[in-house]
This record gives structure tokens, C-alpha cells and sequence, in this order.
């Protein structure tokens, strides 16, 4: 996510945002920039690059004279990262000018309407709509003019705006992204984060969604409802200190990125359902070409090619094309052989992962089209891709991914279904169904989410384990090797995933007294096949928990802990299964005393072999 500072007050503007800017530098941005109302006009700085570009563009702030201005550092989503991208953005007339975080889910539309009445568009993003849409209603009361706006714009958001002819005053609005607002005796601040503000106050309000606020420089900051009547918020005061805020509160970025998990599934599921289907506009394959695929490929590194392990799963078993997952490190040297009508999706969080990078080029050289599943806009893989379809995940500091993984889960998730229904091999009944189900998954997280005394409990009991073991089938095997990755990354348990009929194989030879198997049973079909496994390593000593489905009665007596999931269609089970299993590793790590966001030899982006 981008990062947002507003002020209006008795100090030079400019240097406060600059300060609080550079507070918001640990969220990952690619350019920044800054609008400051004079008194008779707004002035606007913006570059692409690090917040030092915009410091000596400005001469630390000298050269933008005034008391009231916005600023942002942007973490590109709609348009790659440009001077012309980078916020604030205007309207023709220069005289708004807005920031914006988050995503506007219905800007192609809302652009085409504003283009035909007249109004051009400089940048890609969705945000210079909000200007646009601002200039449209705008009528001498920003109040109103921010109500008539928000009317019409869909998505989550955080939004900070100045009016030319309303100097002293910022506005501030918020829908599902954050954003908090700080009085001081020198000034009123708004912010996406207490981070950028904690220098200047600890006296803050937390804006509720919807509820628009009007800062003032003398008078303090109001706050208006959706009726344009003014409300009152309570004012809070922030214990945290500095360290604790950048985490917004939480022990760790793994936590906080975990927390963040409902608001990433449902980016990147719902601009991409219209009107009970499911566009991908980006894809850039025609029904025609969708019909002619012959294979996938899918390659990636890490967590990323777990979902792409769950990506074969679904794709196959919906779509019902045959694809080939691999590693990228394997694929690039194994002289693959690449069918002509192919397409391979790589999946990447960062975009820059070295072999990921050389399997794209690899199938390119080839002659096959390649479509990359990225969170990172304008990454090297965002650039050399065919097509690109973006996980809003916003930036993932912790190493270990959690979040931007479950945003590649749904985009599997979303390709499969699509793949499926232009190909005709999934009623119309059933593609409803599954998109009902889709829809639910953020509010199934987030109730998972709130097992967290549950886990922590059990997971204290296994501080000293040396041996874990996940085991599934099918989809289930997917996940249980995200879930051992998880844990041994992070709190240096030795764990392994097996496929749970591979046990007999080999693995059952390590199953000692007090051994802790953890058993992923999501697949109603293959539930009695888990349970002769379970009771297979119980027999031999095992301690077995259990992650299964509710409703699932037969598992409770070869269980010794069960960990319920809510119900949805078997194919978006990894989903929900991923959440008990991210919890388990974190709270086990947080006991022996790990360090959870950077442990050890590891990189959040590998960018060599
Ligand atoms: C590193 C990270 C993993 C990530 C993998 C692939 O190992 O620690 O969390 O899954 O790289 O990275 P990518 O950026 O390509 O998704």
C-alpha cells in the first residue's frame, strides 16, 4: 500500500509531509510527491524514485511555500511507476488535487464517462478519476462535491485532497483502507499510517469509513457523515511507540501482513467479478485463444510455485486443461519441451526473482506467450511479460509471504474459472456457486483469523519439536507444502510435506513417539483415504492435527486436535487451510524466540541464482 500525510497549520507544510513521508519509506514505494496550497494557488512536485529525488526538487521543502498540502508515496498499481503516475494528481484546472491509496474497482467505466464529457486523462492510474470525478461536482462545497464523488466510486481507498480556493483546509475520506487523523496545538494531520505522525502527536481519531474530514489550520478537524452532517469522533490517544506503529500495533510484519489477508483476497477477486462473470481485463487472450490452449506451464520459485502446485489442481480440474508446474530453477535447465499452443504463467511477488526471470525468457525465445501473475508493477517480469495480471497485495515486508500469496491462490483461482466457462466445461449453475463462494473467502479468513489464542496455545506446546510433518492429497498436498515451508523458514523446525499416500513410501520410517503430523482433510471425496493414513502414523505414535472441513465427524476419532475451516467449494480450500497453518508457524516461531521478519539466510526477493 502507498502511504498518505496531509497537513494544515502554522508551519511551512512541506517539511511536515516531507518528515512524515520519509516515517512511511519502510512500506516499499517506487516515487513520491507532494501538493501545497499557497494561499492562491497549489503547487505540485512528484518524481519517480526514492523520497530524496523529491527532497532535492524541492529544496527540502523551501521551494513549495504554504500551510496546507497533501503528499504520498505511491506503490504503483494502475500504471507503472512514472513522474506522470506518481500522486498528487489534478484536475484540468489545476485547482484539486487528490492522493489516493488503494484501488478503484470501477475506473474504466467511470474514465470512459468522464471522457465523454470532455475531461482528459494524463496518467494511467485510477486516482486522476477521483480528480476528474471531484472537478465534475465541484461547485464551491468540497464537502459535497467529496460526497457526490464517493458515490460513484467503487473499490477500497484512502483518499487526501486540497481545494485551490479553500486554503487552510485539507479533506481526508477513507473506505476500507486505512487512514487516521492527529491534532496537534500547531496544526490538524491526517495519515495512513500513526507512523508519519508520531512526532507531532499522539492525539489522534480513527477515521470510520465513509466519515469525511474536513482539517482545518486554526479551528481543528471536523467530521461529516454521508448526509453532510457533522459527526463526532472519539478522540484516542497512541501508546505505541514508533517501532510498534510502523507494524500498526502488531508484534510483526508477518502478523500485520497475515491480518491483511481479508483485504487482499478481496482485491484481487472483486474488480475482477462484473456482472456475475469474471473479467480479466489484462489477460490479453481472447475467448478464441483461451479455447486453443493446448498445455500450461506453470513456473515459479518458493511460495509462489506452491500456488502454482494449487493452480494445477484447480486449473486441471475445472478447466480441464493439462498443466505442467514447476520450479523455475528445474524448468529453465531441463531443456523443457514446449508445445505450440501454450501459454506459461509465471508467479512472482516480487517480479524479480532470478530463475522465474529466466524461465519467462526461455519460453518467449520459444515462441510462447507468457503471462505473469505479479505484485510488484512495472518489476522486471511485469515488463517482459506478454501480459500481466497484478495481485494487489501491496508490499510484503516480512520474508516470509503470507499475504501476497493468497492473492496468487485467487488469482488460480480466478484464471481456472474463466478458463472453464469460455471453454464450456462448467455450467452456468456451478460457476455461480463457486463465484458465491469466491466472494466469501475474506470473511471466512477473517474468522479464522480470530483463532489465534487457539493456535498459540498449541503451538506453545511444540516449542521443542524437531521433526513436523504436513501430509494432504490432492489440493490438501498443495497446501501442506506452503504450510511446512512456513514453519521451517521461519522458526528453523525441520518439517516436510508429503502427499499423504506417499507415506508408506518412505516417511512412515521417521514417525517416533510424540512426532507431530499435522493432516490437511479439506477434499470430502478423499476423506476416508486421510483418515487410514492418520490412523497409520497414530499407530506408530504420532500426534495428529487435524485441519479439516466442518461437518467433518468421521476424522474425530484418528484426530487428537482439530482445526475446523468454514465451508466452500473443495477448490478454494487451500485458501482457508493456509490460515491455521501461517498461524502455527508464527506463534511457534514468536516462542523459541525467532527472529519472524527476517530470519535467518533468507531474502524477501532473489534476485540471483
Ligand atoms: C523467496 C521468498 C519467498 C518467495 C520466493 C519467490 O524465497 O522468501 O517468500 O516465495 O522467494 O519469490 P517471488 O518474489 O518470485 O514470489
Amino acid at each position: 500500500m502507498c502511504g498518505i500525510v496531509g497537513y494544515t497549520g502554522r508551519s511551512e507544510a512541506a517539511e511536515i509531509i516531507l518528515d512524515g513521508l520519509e516515517k512511511l519509506e519502510y512500506r516499499g514505494y517506487d516515487s513520491t510527491g507532494m501538493a501545497i496550497n499557497d494561499g492562491k494557488k497549489i503547487r505540485i512536485s512528484k518524481a519517480v524514485g526514492r523520497l530524496s529525488v523529491l527532497e532535492n526538487l524541492t529544496h527540502g521543502g523551501s521551494t513549495m511555500p504554504g500551510h496546507a498540502g497533501i503528499g504520498h508515496t505511491r506503490w504503483a498499481t494502475h500504471g507503472v511507476p512514472s513522474d506522470t503516475n506518481a500522486h498528487p494528481h489534478f484536475n484540468k484546472a489545476k485547482t484539486i488535487a487528490v492522493v489516493m491509496n488503494g484501488i478503484i474497482e470501477n475506473y474504466i467505466p467511470l474514465k470512459q464517462t468522464l471522457e465523454s464529457k470532455g475531461y482528459e486523462f494524463i496518467s494511467e492510474t485510477d486516482t486522476e478519476t477521483v480528480a476528474h470525478l471531484l472537478d465534475h461536482y465541484y461547485k464551491g462545497d468540497p464537502l459535497h462535491a467529496i460526497v457526490q464523488m464517493m458515490q460513484r466510486i467503487e473499490g477500497s481507498y484512502a483518499l487526501a485532497i486540497v481545494f485551490e480556493d479553500r486554503p487552510g483546509e485539507v479533506y481526508a475520506v477513507r473506505k476500507d483502507c486505512p487512514l487516521i487523523c492527529g491534532i496537534s496545538d500547531d496544526g490538524c494531520f491526517a495519515a495512513s499510517d500513526a507512523t508519519a505522525l508520531l512526532k507531532y502527536t499522539r492525539n489522534v481519531y480513527y477515521l470510520e469509513n465513509r466519515i469525511v474530514a474536513k482539517l482545518t489550520q486554526e479551528n481543528g478537524i471536523f467530521f461529516y457523515n454521508q448526509d453532510e452532517e457533522e459527526v463526532k469522533l472519539p478522540s484516542k490517544r497512541i501508546e505505541w511507540d514508533s517501532t510498534a506503529a510502523e507494524k500498526g500495533g502488531y508484534d510483526h510484519f508477518m502478523l500485520k501482513e497475515m491480518y491483511e489477508q481479508p483485504k487482499t483476497v478481496r482485491d484481487t477477486i472483486s474488480p475482477r467479478i462484473k456482472d456475475g462473470d469474471i473479467v480479466v481485463d489484462e489477460l490479453g487472450l481472447s475467448d478464441d485463444d483461451i479455447r486453443k490452449i493446448e498445455k500450461l506451464y506453470i513456473v515459479a520459485c518458493g511460495s509462489a510455485y506452491h500456488a502454482g502446485v494449487t493452480g494445477k489442481y484447480v486449473i486441471e480440474g475445472l478447466a480441464r486443461i493439462p498443466v505442467e508446474t514447476d520450479l523455475a530453477s528445474e524448468f529453465r535447465y531441463r531443456n523443457p519441451i514446449l508445445v505450440k499452443n501454450s501459454v506459461l504463467i509465471v508467479i512472482s511477488q516480487s517480479g524479480e526473482t532470478a530463475d522465474t526471470l529466466a524461465a519467462l525468457r526461455l519460453a518467449k525465445e520459444n515462441g510462447i506467450r507468457v503471462l505473469a501473475i505479479v505484485n510488484v508493477v512495472g518489476s522486471s517480469i511485469a515488463r517482459e511479460a506478454d501480459h500481466v495480471m497484478y495481485t494487489w497485495a501491496g508490499p510484503e515486508i516480512a520474508v516470509a509471504t503470507t499475504k501476497a500469496y493468497s492473492a496468487q491462490l485467487c488469482a488460480m483461482y480466478l484464471l481456472a474459472m474463466k478458463f472453464a466457462k469460455v471453454r464450456g466445461v462448467m455450467s452456468s449453475e456451478k460457476f455461480s456457486s463457486m463465484l458465491d463462494d469466491l466472494r466469501k473467502l475474506p470473511d471466512q479468513i477473517e474468522l479464522l483469523l480470530g483463532n489465534h489464542d487457539q493456535i498459540a496455545r498449541f503451538a506453545n506446546r511444540y516449542i521443542a519439536a524437531k521433526d513436523v510433518f504436513f501430509m494432504g492429497r490432492g489440493i490438501d498436498y498443495a497446501i501442506s507444502l506452503e504450510g511446512s515451508l512456513k514453519l521451517k523458514e521461519i522458526s528453523y523446525i525441520h518439517s516436510e510435506a508429503y502427499a499423504a499416500g506417499e507415506l508408506k513410501h518412505g516417511t512412515i520410517s521417521l514417525i517416533e513417539e510424540g512426532t507431530l503430523v499435522a493432516a490437511v482433510s479439506t477434499q470430502p471425496d478423499l476423506y476416508e483415504k486421510i483418515i487410514s493414513n492418520m490412523e497409520q502414523v497414530k499407530s506408530r505414535g504420532a500426534y495428529v492435527l487435524a485441519i479439516t472441513n466442518v461437518g467433518n465427524v468421521a476424522i474425530e476419532k484418528s484426530a487428537d486436535c482439530i482445526i475446523h475451516i468454514p465451508d466452500t467449494d473443495p477448490y478454494f480450500s487451500n485458501s482457508l487451510a493456509i490460515i491455521p497453518l501461517q498461524q502455527f508457524a508464527y506463534y511457534i516461531a514468536v516462542a523459541r524466540g525467532c527472529d519472524v521478519d527476517k530470519p535467518r539466510n533468507l531474502a524477501k526477493s532473489v534476485t540471483v541464482e
